[in-house]
């Protein structure tokens, strides 16, 4: 048959040792520089991470190849958990020519070898990725990555860097996406940033950012996704940079000293956002989204609006929220928002796993959605007025894993259909005024963990308890 034909062929090309790329997978020069880069990072990978019986280095772990030539375009190494750290020899890569992709994760380097640095990567023409996350870099190498001129998207989340001299120097590249996040940069971000014109992606996210954003981000336009969250810069709105962004997937600019009025409504035209993450570390910050009425285009996914003063603390739910059918997390917790509580968001958004409402002001009966809802995991309703319980919990919430109903004012009795959730849940219920005898009301099929104090709870707890259970009934 043809394909005998065919596998006889390539055993006898394989077997000469010379490629024919298309049956003999990668040729022999890629195979070679690989089995050199495995040896110098021995004590960085874990054993025989690849296998060399294999004759065609393509189906090695975390290689990729292209399928025509059979050259290596891409490898992917994640030695994660730290391995120790060392210097690398750059030159073992250059035999590699046809690469793309080169990531080198958590691979336990902290530079590279004298004589050659980052910079004699400038002859792999094709190179367009380079992650180097989650190893002991130092600000020392930026200038040797700042000649690659091909580069494309640069990671360097995770990498030990501390000055914000690093983003200006970075800033002469052209990338698209660039990640610094989680380091310790400490400074300020300087306007070089907004030469970058074709930047997709900045993460600068869980730093140590301060001062304010220089008013010329607004130039990049093509910016999708912006996470500035967990710094110290000061965000003063409204702001005529941020109505400029049209492309928005993600805006995160929570744990930031945010300052003034945000309208909702600036961020409207970012049709495709799906993530959108305000949380104030100050108070000096309110989203307004009534006023005017804000219809977002756009179906989010993740929606944090923590500690935004909310419309002026005036306890409407955002009716935007209305027309919103795709979330999966909801924070909007110290907001003061009250009337009844909004199970219908739960109801609305099928995909709902996570609704925190903690610290605001709802009160009455904590309803039941009145259908299934299989995705909620996390409830929390802490410090709210809630008074009353009438959830067939079991029913309606059956993969509840978190229900912290903390600090209200829950009266009577502990519904008995939480003795019958599937999932174990664990439930806070300190600081309310139940009344319960608990060995009836917790029979402890469901519950893994529990928080009564502060209660009225009487009577003694089973003596079946799960090892890991806590309970205080003290009063
Ligand atoms: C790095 O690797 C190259 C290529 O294998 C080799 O010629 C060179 O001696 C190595 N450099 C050092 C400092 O070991
Ligand atoms: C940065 O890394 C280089 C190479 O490992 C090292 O020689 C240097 O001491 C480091 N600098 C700092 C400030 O840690
Ligand atoms: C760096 O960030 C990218 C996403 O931008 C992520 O895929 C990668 O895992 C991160 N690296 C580390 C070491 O956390
Ligand atoms: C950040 O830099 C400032 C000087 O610019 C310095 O006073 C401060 O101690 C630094 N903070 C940290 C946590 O290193
Ligand atoms: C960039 O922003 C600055 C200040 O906001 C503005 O003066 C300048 O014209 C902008 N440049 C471009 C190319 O849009
Ligand atoms: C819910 O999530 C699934 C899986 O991610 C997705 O296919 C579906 O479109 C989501 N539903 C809505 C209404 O967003
Ligand atoms: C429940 O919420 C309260 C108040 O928000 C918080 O202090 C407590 O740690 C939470 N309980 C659990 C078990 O997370
Ligand atoms: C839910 O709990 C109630 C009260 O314990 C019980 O009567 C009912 O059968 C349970 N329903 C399901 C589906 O487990």
């Amino acid at each position: 048959t043809p394909s005998l034909a065919a596998a006889l062929l390539c055993l006898v090309i394989i077997s000469g040792e010379r490629f024919l790329p298309q049956c003999a997978g990668c040729p022999r020069d890629d195979r070679r520089a690989l089995l050199d880069i495995q040896s110098f990072l021995s004590e960085h990978l874990p054993l025989n991470y690849w296998d060399s019986s294999i004759r065609d280095c393509c189906q090695w772990r975390d290689v990729t190849c292209d399928s025509r030539t059979g050259r290596v375009t891409g490898l992917d190494l994640d030695a994660f958990p730290y391995p120790p750290a060392s210097p690398l020899n750059t030159s073992l890569f250059l035999p590699l020519e046809e690469l793309q992709s080169l990531s080198l994760k958590n691979v336990g380097i902290n530079g590279c070898m004298p004589g050659a640095g980052f910079e004699i990567w400038s002859k792999l023409t094709k190179l367009k990725v380079l992650d180097l996350s989650g190893n002991m870099l130092n600000d020392s190498i930026i200038t040797s990555l700042v000649a690659l001129s091909t580069i494309r998207s640069l990671f360097l989340n995770y990498t030990a860097l501390s000055s914000a001299v690093t983003i200006q120097q970075l800033s002469t590249m052209k990338l698209e996406t660039l990640d610094l996040s989680d380091n310790a940069i400490n400074g300020t971000i300087s306007t070089g940033i907004c030469n970058m014109e074709i930047l997709q992606e900045l993460h600068l996210n869980d730093n140590m950012l301060f001062g304010e954003l220089p008013s010329c981000i607004g130039n990049l336009t093509s910016l999708r996704v912006l996470d500035l969250s967990n710094n110290l810069l000061r965000v003063k709105f409204p702001s005529p940079s941020f109505a400029k962004f049209t492309s928005l997937v993600k805006l995160s600019l929570s744990n930031n000293h945010l300052e003034g009025v945000l309208f909702l409504s600036s961020l409207s035209n970012n049709r495709q956002l799906t993530h959108l993450e305000l949380a104030s570390s100050g108070n000096d910050f309110q989203l307004q989204t009534e006023n005017p009425a804000t219809d977002m285009s756009a179906q989010l996914q993740v929606l944090v609006l923590r500690n935004c003063n909310l419309n002026g603390n005036s306890a409407v739910i955002p009716r935007f929220l209305l027309h919103q059918h795709s979330l999966d997390l909801i924070d909007m917790s110290n907001n003061n928002l009250g009337g009844y509580f909004p199970s219908w968001l739960i109801e609305n958004n099928v995909n709902l796993s996570y609704l925190i409402l903690r610290g605001n002001s709802f009160s009455g009966p904590l309803f039941p959605p009145p259908k299934v809802h299989i995705n909620l995991q996390w409830l929390d309703a802490s410090c709210n007025k809630l008074s009353k319980l009438t959830m067939e919990i079991n029913v309606s919430l059956p993969n509840l894993q978190y229900l912290n109903l903390s600090d209200n004012s829950f009266q009577g009795v502990f519904p008995s259909s939480f003795n019958n959730m599937v999932s174990r849940v664990g439930v806070d219920l300190s600081s309310n005024n139940f009344l319960d005898d608990i060995g009836a009301a917790f029979k402890m099929i469901g519950i893994a963990n529990l928080i009564l104090s502060r209660n009225n709870f009487y009577g003694s707890l089973p003596q079946e308890l799960p090892p890991h259970f806590f309970s205080s009934s003290a009063k």
